[in-house]
């Protein structure tokens, strides 16, 4: 999205992580786990420090890398993270418990479409950040919605889904209906009559999300 160039220049400002995050990270390119790109979660970061979010959901853990960046980031703060692969479940549990801040996390185990019961034992949440399954973003905005503090804000990841939503021809079918899906999203949540929302170009693509007004 940004030009090669600069996109290795603000990445290359980014201080480094510490020891256990800069392994997950390795570990993700190795074993192929997308994670947030790094200039995408500084940004959400910085969102979080700035809105002092304290209670916050993550719908999609992988292997438990950005969980551990909000609780890092954000002291006092509380993730509850949803992640259905059993493999990175396994994975995340043992990063979670190397890094210490295990208290600060807490991983529910199954589909995020059919977890609500357990989810809404810890709500409401000051932020929702979904980066799971793209052709299904709507519904987890939708299930998990109400679950939002009043002053809370949605963050969504991945909604330019490496530029693809701007392109006309793409070759693959399946690649193609993707991104059908995730335009569909972005057009339905830019028009969306309770919430202001604006995508940012950085990393993949994050939509932040703020309701309007009261809820009734
Ligand atoms: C992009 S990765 C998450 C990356 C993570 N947030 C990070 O930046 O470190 C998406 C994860 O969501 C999980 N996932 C996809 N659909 C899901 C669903 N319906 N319920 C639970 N997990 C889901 C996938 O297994 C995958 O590990």
């Amino acid at each position: 999205m940004l030009n090669e160039k600069l996109h290795f220049y603000i990445e290359g400002l980014i201080a480094e992580r510490n020891p256990l995050l800069m392994e997950m990270e390795s570990y993700a390119k190795e074993h192929h786990v997308p994670i947030m790109e790094l200039a995408g979660i500084e940004t959400m970061l910085q969102l979080l420090r700035i809105h002092r979010s304290k209670k916050i959901l993550e719908v999609g853990t992988a292997i438990g890398y950005s969980a551990l960046r909000m609780a890092g980031a954000i002291k006092g703060s509380h993730i509850v993270t949803i992640e259905r692969d059993e493999e990175r479940i396994k994975a995340a549990e043992e990063f979670i418990h190397r890094s210490g801040n295990g208290e600060q996390i807490t991983l529910i185990k199954g589909d995020a479409l059919e977890v609500m019961a357990e989810v809404s034992r810890y709500a409401p949440f000051d932020v929702i950040f979904i980066d799971a399954a793209k052709g299904q973003y709507k519904k987890f905005f939708e299930i998990y919605a109400d679950h939002l503090t009043e002053d809370g804000m949605i963050i969504t990841d991945n909604v330019l889904f490496k530029g693809l939503v701007a392109e006309s021809e793409i070759e693959s079918k399946r690649i193609r209906n993707l991104v059908k899906k995730i335009d569909g999203f972005n057009r339905w949540l830019m028009d969306h009559p309770y919430y202001d929302s604006v995508i940012l170009p950085v990393g993949d693509g994050v939509a932040i999300s703020k309701r309007r007004g009261e809820r009734k």
